[in-house]
């Protein structure tokens, strides 16, 4: 039994090192080395290669290197072979950091006092407590759910939004389209921590800033297509928003000359929110293993039918 590992080659060195020192039974490839390709039983990477059922005919799982799966098109893996992603502690460790930081900037006006210091100008404008924003976040998942923890801790008033209906302490949740709109007309900072599938790509439209107060703010680390650019360029202009904070655009990297990189309202970032950490994700790499050869479900695993 062998894996392979098909992403960044750096990181790929370090997953190898805690390999060697956690699992010496499991010989360890990184990409285009495959070993033997019959023995290769696990492959970890951020696209597949193309062809996957021929190079590699005994694979029984497949690892994306991302919390997220849209970059690659599930449709030309195997039917049968579990995909799993990266829902582990440091990528999720990551998303808080970025999101609370997002969240807070926007609090507390951030972008207007980038604003004034390069003009130099001194003006103070009122400080509101926590408790007085509404903060919401569209996707309760792993991501959502662990940064509405953080949010909580600092008193804002906060709500979500997922496909299927959700409990959580201390979050007013919405679920389905239908109840969009109301989650959206109570919010000050929105946070969109949504997978890209058919069902959520665009969501960032005209439409949807529409329905939010008006000065209400953005938090984009769900992924680029999420958002229609010139919507929220035309929101920023006319004030419907007033500021945001994206990581992720469509393309990626953002061309020169976009719009964006100099937008006075706009906090740009290059896919940075959160990245996954070797440590962690060679732990619970190693435990789906085990899990997987034990017959027991394992942490991570997309449901193909709904595409996250
Ligand atoms: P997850 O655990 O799969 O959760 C996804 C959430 O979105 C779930 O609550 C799900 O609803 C909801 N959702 C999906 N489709 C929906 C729809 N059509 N309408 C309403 N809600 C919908 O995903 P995650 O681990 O939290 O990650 C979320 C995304 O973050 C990833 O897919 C990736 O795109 C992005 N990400 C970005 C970065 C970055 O650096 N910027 C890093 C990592 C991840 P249910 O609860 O009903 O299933
Ligand atoms: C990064 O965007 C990821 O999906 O892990």
């Amino acid at each position: 039994m062998a894996f392979v590992y098909k992403a960044d080659p750096v990181r790929g060195a370090e997953w190898a090192r805690l390999f060697a020192a956690k699992a010496p039974d499991i010989p360890f490839h990184i990409w285009p080395d495959i070993g033997e390709p019959d023995r290769v039983r696990y492959l970890a990477a951020w696209v597949p290669p193309q062809d996957i059922e021929r190079q590699f005919p005994n694979l029984e799982l497949f690892f994306s290197t991302g919390a997220g799966i849209d970059q690659f098109d599930l449709t030309v893996l195997p039917p049968e072979l579990p995909v799993v992603r990266m829902a582990e502690p440091g990528v999720v460790a990551g998303m808080v950091e970025y999101a609370t930081m997002a969240v807070l900037a926007l609090h507390r006006d951030l972008p207007t006092y980038i604003r004034q210091q390069r003009e130099a100008r001194w003006a103070a404008h009122r400080v509101y407590p926590a408790s007085k924003r509404r903060v919401s976040v569209l996707g309760l998942g792993v991501l959502g759910c662990a940064v509405l923890d953080q949010l909580r801790t600092l008193g804002f008033q906060l709500a979500g939004w997922s496909r299927t209906r959700r409990q959580i302490d201390g979050v007013a949740c919405y679920a389905g389209r239908e109840e969009l709109a109301a989650m959206l007309a109570g919010t000050d900072i929105l946070v969109c921590l949504l997978p890209l599938t058919q069902e959520t790509r665009g969501i960032l439209d005209s439409k949807l800033f529409q329905h939010l107060p008006r000065g209400a703010s953005l938090v984009h680390v769900g992924r680029g297509a999420h958002l229609d650019h010139q919507a929220l360029l035309d929101a920023l202009e006319s004030g419907g928003l007033s500021s945001a904070v994206v990581d992720v655009t469509d393309p990626e990297p953002l061309p020169a000359g976009h719009p964006f990189w100099a937008h006075p309202k706009i906090l740009l970032t290059p896919h940075i929110a959160s990245m996954t950490q070797p440590e962690t994700a060679v732990e619970q790499v190693l435990d789906n293993i085990r899990c997987h050869q034990a017959g027991a479900p394992l942490m991570g695993l997309v449901d193909r039918s709904r595409g996250y």
